[in-house]
């Protein structure tokens, strides 16, 4: 009986993974937590304002340091803020170093949430 039990949790977690991820409920958190302090209005680290409205400074924005947008949605491979979580940006034509600076990298699950978030089309939900 216990040998079924990871085919009948498989797809809970596959739920779970599909929850619709909120730009404000979600992301803006991990935003406010470890990046808008280095890119607020007047010290706009790398020409990136990421406040008041972060939202409209990334979504369909290029970036400066590559050939990127920053948020491509629907597509977290082609965003230049998703790639900047989990390389320097080099891969992709881009500069600089893994975000954010000073501190440790993004935890695996903050890292998901973010490229959910553009995979599901960078709503401003
Ligand atoms: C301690 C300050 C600091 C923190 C914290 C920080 N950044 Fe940056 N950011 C910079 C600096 C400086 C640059 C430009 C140099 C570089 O890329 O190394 C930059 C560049 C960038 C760029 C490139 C912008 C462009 O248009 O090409 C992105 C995207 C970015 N940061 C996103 C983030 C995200 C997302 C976070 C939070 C996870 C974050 N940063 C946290 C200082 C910071």
């Amino acid at each position: 009986m216990m040998r079924w039990l990871p085919f009948m949790l498989a797809p809970l977690i596959g739920t779970a993974q599909a929850e619709n991820i909120g730009f404000q409920d979600d992301v803006m958190p991990i935003l406010n937590s470890y990046c808008v302090m280095c890119h607020l209005p007047g010290s706009e680290q790398g020409g990136l304002g990421l406040y008041p409205d972060a939202w409209a400074r990334v979504v369909g924005i290029p970036s400066d340091q590559s050939p990127l947008p920053l948020v491509d949605p629907g597509a977290p491979d082609n965003s230049y803020l998703y790639i900047k979580l989990i390389d320097s940006g080099e891969s992709v034509g881009g500069s600089g170093r893994l975000m954010p600076i000073q501190q440790p990298p993004l935890d695996p699950g903050q890292i998901e949430t973010i490229r959910l978030w553009i995979e599901q089309g960078a709503l401003q939900n």
